[in-house]
């Protein structure tokens, strides 16, 4: 049995750490393996890596991904298209397994439609993927925006600033909704709830009311107010899978907050941070569950799945159920973390 493996979209702690049990794994099942470079896009151009025992040997602690990654839409064109399918013959791979988000996992959907045996791994910080209640790579974000948040709460106070935080989550507010309630943030703001610039200016001068001098905002990038109608952008150029460049939110959002109420009012974007460097020991753990399940997929000819967790358990979805739609946060979940706002 011969089988590629490729990681695509965005990069997540936690990769190496599927590679690795994908690959040792499959070693005791007897399988090859062929390191497929900088996700869809090598299969494309034909650029492969080889993937043995010994070039995973030690690398779940690393973050990135030894593959590379990118962004890549095989079916953007007919040419690629092509190209991509010739390849995979050429190559004569038995099945794909391909470890991504809703756009790598979409193109693996569609490449299974066409006959080739694929396997989804759900990797984001964003941890907005269907089907699964948890992905890789989300745990360790969530850390390091709390790190951040606790450090921020110092310096703010410091200075009776307010701090806006911007995070990542283009559609969903997971990140800045569970790192702002472990960072205790004073308001959260998240795309599934368009906000109310008025109202978030109403918690920073309650807290003023009662002498706390300082508030720490935290927001999502694709959190909107709803006078604006929609997301806020940096610029207008889309990626391969027609998604814009976000960003923005929190330095409109401070100028607006500073202008309303009078306080001084700062902003930190804290950017690829968040997806930046050593999974968390809990994302290391859940990377290697999915990586064994998903060769055990394989072996056991259960194709067009993608592994997921549901509870404590590891089990297999549909890719075609995984991404029709993304996973918007628990508005129970929000409600909890309203108590604590003002
Ligand atoms: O992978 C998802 C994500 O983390 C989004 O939250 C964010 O909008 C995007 O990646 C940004 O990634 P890049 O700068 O690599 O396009």
């Amino acid at each position: 049995m011969k089988i590629g493996v490729l990681t695509g979209g965005g990069d997540c702690p936690g990769l190496n750490a599927v590679i690795r049990a994908v690959v040792k794994k499959g070693y005791l099942m007897g399988y090859e393996f062929i390191g497929i470079k900088d996700g869809w896009r090598g299969l494309i151009e034909g650029a492969y890596m080889p993937l043995t025992r010994e070039k995973v040997s030690g690398i779940h602690p690393i973050g990135g991904t030894i593959l590379g990654t990118s962004r890549t839409n095989p079916f953007k064109s007919e040419e690629s298209t092509k190209r991509m399918f010739n390849n995979i013959r050429e190559l004569g791979l038995d099945c794909i397994v391909a470890i991504g988000g809703e756009d790598t996992l979409g193109v693996a959907t569609k490449v299974y439609s066409k006959g080739v045996n694929v396997v989804g791994v759900p990797k984001t910080i964003d941890n907005d993927l269907s089907g699964t209640d948890f992905t890789f790579g989300f745990d360790t974000a969530v850390n390091i925006v709390t790190w951040a948040l606790d450090r921020l709460h110092t310096t703010t106070e410091a200075h009776h600033r307010v701090m806006v935080v911007e995070v990542m989550g283009r559609h969903a507010g997971w990140i800045a909704l569970y790192s702002g309630i472990a960072g205790g943030a004073d308001v959260i703001l998240i795309p599934e709830k368009p906000f109310d610039i008025e109202e978030v200016c109403g918690y920073v001068e309650k807290r003023k009311g009662e002498g706390k001098h300082s508030s720490l905002i935290v927001v999502a990038e694709g959190a909107y107010p709803k006078e604006a109608g929609g997301m806020i952008t940096k610029d207008t150029a889309l990626d391969a899978f027609g998604h814009v460049k976000l960003g923005g939110v929190g330095e409109f959002l401070a100028k607006e907050v500073e202008k309303r109420t009078g306080i001084e009012t700062r902003y930190v974007v804290l950017g690829h941070l968040q997806r930046g460097g050593t999974p968390s020991a809990y994302d290391r753990v859940l990377a290697t569950r999915f990586g064994v399940r998903a060769v055990e997929l394989i072996g056991e000819g259960k194709f067009g799945r993608m592994v997921a967790l549901r509870g404590q358990d590891i089990v297999d979805v549909s890719l075609e159920e995984a991404t029709k739609e993304i996973k918007t946060v628990n508005m129970d979940l929000y409600e909890v973390a309203e108590i604590f706002f003002g």
